[in-house]
């Protein structure tokens, strides 16, 4: 374990230098503008220029001109016959296991590694994912400088142990975020390779390429909400629209209701005043006739009188 860590540690300073910049491309999910291979073949290109005879074994870091700022790029010539062996270990980033065969065979091999950091989404992209690693590119080429062997052309590969470990030293999505890691490979025939992470920020390949991290690509958050937010925003004003128009309605409608129970209890009223106002009128349908009451003051015979 101690040493483990002590190895990351040394390791984790090789990319560390470009790990500012990872926020910046998570956001600009990008169109890659650029072909890859012509990257690669112009960074392969300038390595062998840069380093005229390279020692077998010794990592160099590779300067590129300053219009690929932000591009890291080391390179490493390895006899084949110890890559085969022993395999090679880069930085903590790559751990690349015995029992790798190239192919056509070749004596040397220069294997080119590249971070494109703040490039990654100019030259890549993966529909419907976020790239929350920088590309990591592994490229394994003919170092042998006389042979038959197109010295440009990258080698295939074939993998007769384990897989190559690609470790990502860090990756820009929060542990909370909860969200699916996968591992992507590119290969160089433009295909896309998903494959489960390993541990967070561990995948394994089975072949060369340019490799990173994804997570799905979530409906653009900040679009939808907005568009929630208006939204709610007119529901909003719709609701309280209704709400005062019904109001309004149900204010007037009261206020007819009240009328009209009113002017039926006056009416009644008046009915009612009416037929105890007086004997003399009654009502006929519509009309109110004049009726005699049969009541009258009855007439008192003056006999009956009686003193
Ligand atoms: C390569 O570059 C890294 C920083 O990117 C640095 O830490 C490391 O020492 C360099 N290695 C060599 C061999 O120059
Ligand atoms: C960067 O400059 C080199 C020449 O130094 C040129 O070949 C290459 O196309 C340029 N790349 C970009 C992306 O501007
Ligand atoms: C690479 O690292 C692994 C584990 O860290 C180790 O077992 C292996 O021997 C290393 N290979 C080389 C060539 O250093
Ligand atoms: C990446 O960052 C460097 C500065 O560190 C800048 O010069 C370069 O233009 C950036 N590249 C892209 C594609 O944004
Ligand atoms: C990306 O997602 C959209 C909408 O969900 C879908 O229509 C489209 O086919 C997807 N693209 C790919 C390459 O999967
Ligand atoms: C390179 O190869 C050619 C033939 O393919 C041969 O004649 C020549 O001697 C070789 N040079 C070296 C330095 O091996
Ligand atoms: C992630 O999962 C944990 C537990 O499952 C939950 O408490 C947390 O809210 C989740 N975070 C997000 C951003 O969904
Ligand atoms: C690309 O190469 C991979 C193997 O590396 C293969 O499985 C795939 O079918 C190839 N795709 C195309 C389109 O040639
Ligand atoms: C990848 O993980 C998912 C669940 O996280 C699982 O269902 C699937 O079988 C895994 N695929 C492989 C190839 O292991």
């Amino acid at each position: 374990m101690m040493l483990m860590g002590s190895k990351n540690i040394i390791c984790v300073m090789f990319y560390v230098s470009l790990s500012p910049l990872f926020i910046r491309w998570t956001l600009a999910v990008g169109n890659s503008h650029d072909d890859p291979h012509s990257l690669d073949d112009f960074v392969h290109n300038y390595a062998q220029k840069r380093v005229k005879l390279p020692h077998t074994g010794t990592l160099y870091n590779i300067s590129l001109p300053s219009n690929y700022s932000g591009i890291g790029v080391s390179f490493v010539r390895l006899r084949s016959a110890s890559f085969w062996a022993r395999g090679t270990n880069i930085s903590s980033s790559f751990h690349i296991p015995p029992r790798i065969i190239p192919m056509p065979f070749v004596k040397r091999l220069d294997i080119v590694f590249q971070n494109l950091g703040n490039w990654s989404t100019f030259y890549y992209n993966v529909p419907n994912y976020t790239f929350v690693a920088p590309i990591i590119g592994l490229t394994i080429y003919s170092g042998d400088t006389n042979s038959s062997v197109n010295h440009s052309q990258m080698l295939n590969v074939s993998l007769h142990g384990n897989p190559i470990l690609v470790n990502f030293l860090s990756i820009s999505i929060k542990d909370s975020d909860n969200a699916t890691l996968q591992c992507v490979r590119f290969d160089k025939n433009g295909t896309v390779e998903f494959s489960n992470v390993t541990t967070r920020n561990l995948c394994t390949f089975r072949d060369q390429g340019h490799f990173s991290i994804v997570v799905p690509l979530l409906q653009p958050p900040i679009v939808i909400r907005k568009r929630e937010e208006k939204w709610n925003w007119k529901w909003w004003v719709v609701v309280f629209g209704t709400a005062v128009g019904g109001s309004g309605v149900l204010v007037l409608v009261g206020i007819l209701v009240w009328k009209l129970v009113r002017m039926k209890r006056i009416k009644g009223m008046e009915k009612q005043a009416e037929k105890s106002e007086a004997l003399g009128t009654v009502w006929v349908g519509r009309s109110r006739m004049p009726s005699a009451s049969g009541i009258r003051t009855q007439p008192v015979l003056e006999d009956d009188y009686i003193p």
